[in-house]
């Protein structure tokens, strides 16, 4: 099996092509005609010509994108409609063609990322695991399961100083070595892709583009921990992913890569898929292990944490897509490059969901301590029409930074000094013309409809921090209001059952703390 799996990715490089019209496939560029544009293009191919049906290829507001790489060089044809194809391809060949859109590969949006999470996104057919064998795919899970011990992987994982994606930033290493130092014999893992944060598509878009790179950290984390079942759970919301995922897993099944005996060997593994109803809840860890149960997606107290009591009250591994995605790249490469990106406690990199008044939106990775004016000014081109007011990170979870902080250094701790959160990775950009109360209601507003009702403080308390808020944005608040709001923030934030509750203060706290005078106007004019 090991000889076939590196024949294959052997014989893939192989049969290449020498132009390659890698054409994005991924939801936003499909909902723009990226489909027929592929097929299009196909029909205008030779013998020396090839189209890859590829994943994201990052800048999304240019879709749909086409990216060509062959002996007249390497083109990114943005806009194009099907019936541009043979257009594309003549350009692709070196041939002149004004009507057509030519991306600036050497734009800052391009060449100041720096990616491990998305290094196959754009560059791997998500639908062929050959794809994914040709770019060394599962190579790392082979030599793990051949050359490492478990305890051995946790200490590489540890030492590399990867940190949890999915918000909270809890350190990996330490979060597998509590999974394997439980003794009872069932052990589960779970990949959390959830991503209900409003404007975040970090998650969707790794598991449109490059779905066997997560299947196989999620592999390398089992055998690590010690767990042989788990379980991927996904919002129904995500039906391309979702298509994706199990086309992958099959193909992972065939080539046994998933199952029993995996490479020739005794670790064991069955991975299944659970689709979520899209309740922003059940992100969170505990909500979402009762989802996987089939019971109503509610949150429970902690401890116990999951790697104690997790699904079926066995220990459970959890972690986030973009997590389980930087695995095969830290042990392919090692713990100490990993270690040597980011900032001295934020290690690797960070894929973000740049959205909102910003010229170039897309996905964009960059290394921990990229200053946030880079991402937005820089790689996001600045605000179109009036100057950055504000960014918002974090998304409910987490706050606004104000355009006079944008120097600051994008890692876990630079951003909650300044009260937000690096958050999963939603980043959205707003300009002069946005007023921050309406930005503070709009995510109170999301986090009292998302509330799952469970305790009194977030399901009553977010209730009324809304009305307080719309009073503030129509000018009709009383100055006791703020007050009020002040208290009802620190109550929330204090009593509260889950992150939920705990953290939907945040959006008001650091709008409050930045452009107070803001709220004060709406308490000034009022009646
Ligand atoms: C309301 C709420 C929603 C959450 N949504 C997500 C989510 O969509 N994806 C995710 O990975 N983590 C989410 N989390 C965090 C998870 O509870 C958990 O910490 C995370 O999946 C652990 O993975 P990590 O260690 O790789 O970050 C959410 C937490 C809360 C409180
Ligand atoms: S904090 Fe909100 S979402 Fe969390 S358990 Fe309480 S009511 Fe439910």
């Amino acid at each position: 099996m090991l000889k076939e799996l590196s024949e294959i990715g052997q014989a893939e490089q192989a049969r290449r092509k020498p132009l390659q019209l890698r054409c994005c496939q991924a939801a936003g560029c499909l909902s723009a005609h990226g489909e027929e544009l592929a097929s299009a293009l196909e029909s205008q191919m030779d013998d020396h010509s090839e189209v890859l049906r590829v994943g994201c290829l990052g800048l999304c507001s240019q879709g749909p994108l086409v990216c060509a790489d062959g002996p007249a060089g390497s083109f990114l044809f943005e806009k194009v409609k099907p019936d541009q194809a043979a257009e594309v391809v003549a350009a692709a060949r070196g041939q002149q063609r004004p009507g057509l859109q030519l991306g600036d590969l050497s734009h800052p949006f391009f060449v100041r990322q720096h990616k491990i999470v998305l290094e196959g996104s754009g560059q791997v057919e998500p639908e062929r695991i050959e794809s994914y064998l040709a770019r060394g795919g599962y190579q790392a899970l082979q030599r793990v399961l051949h050359e490492l011990k478990p305890a051995e992987v946790i200490e590489a994982v540890t030492r590399s100083g990867l940190r949890g994606r999915g918000g909270a930033g809890y350190p990996t290493g330490l979060k597998w070595s509590l999974l394997a130092k439980a003794s009872q014999p069932q052990k589960y893992l779970i990949c959390n892709g959830d991503e209900g944060d409003p404007g975040a598509f970090m998650d969707r878009s790794v598991l449109e583009s490059d779905p066997h790179r997560v299947l196989e950290g999620m592999a390398l984390a089992a055998y690590a921990v010690g767990a042989n079942r788990g379980y991927l759970y996904v919002r129904g919301e995500y039906p391309l992913a979702i298509r994706r995922l199990q086309i992958a897993l099959k193909q992972a099944k065939k080539y046994g890569l998933l199952g029993s005996a995996i490479l020739d060997t005794n670790f064991n593994l069955q991975l299944e898929l659970r689709i979520g109803a899209g309740a922003y809840v059940c992100g969170e860890e505990t909500a979402l292990i009762a989802s996987i149960e089939g019971k109503r997606g509610m949150p429970r107290p902690r401890p116990p944490y999951p790697p104690e009591k997790g699904l079926w009250d066995c220990p459970t591994l959890i972690n986030n897509v973009e997590t389980f995605a930087n695995i095969p790249a830290i042990l392919s490469r090692g713990a100490d490059w990993f270690a040597s990106i980011g900032t001295e406690r934020s290690k690797g990199t960070k894929v973000f969901a740049l959205a909102g008044k910003v010229l170039n939106t897309g996905l964009v990775e960059v290394p921990m301590g990229t200053s946030l004016r880079t991402i937005v000014e820089e790689m996001g081109g600045g605000s179109p029409g009036r100057s950055i007011k504000a960014v918002q990170t974090g998304g409910p979870s987490g706050g606004c930074v104000p355009a006079a902080e944008l120097d600051t250094p994008v890692d876990f701790e630079a951003l909650q000094k300044l009260g937000s959160i690096m958050g999963s990775g939603g980043m959205i950009v707003m300009d002069q013309a946005d007023r921050m109360v309406d930005v503070a209601r709009y995510f109170v507003q999301f986090s009292m409809e998302e509330s799952c009702g469970k305790c009194v403080p977030c399901r009553a308390g977010t209730v009324q921090m809304h009305r307080i808020l719309t009073r503030l944005c129509d000018g009709q608040a009383s100055p006791a209001d703020l007050e009020q709001l002040e208290a009802l923030c620190d109550m929330v934030g204090a009593t509260s059952l889950c992150g939920l509750g705990q953290n939907a203060p945040n959006p008001v706290i650091s709008t409050l703390r930045f452009f107070r005078h803001e709220f004060e106007n709406g308490v000034k004019h009022g009646s």
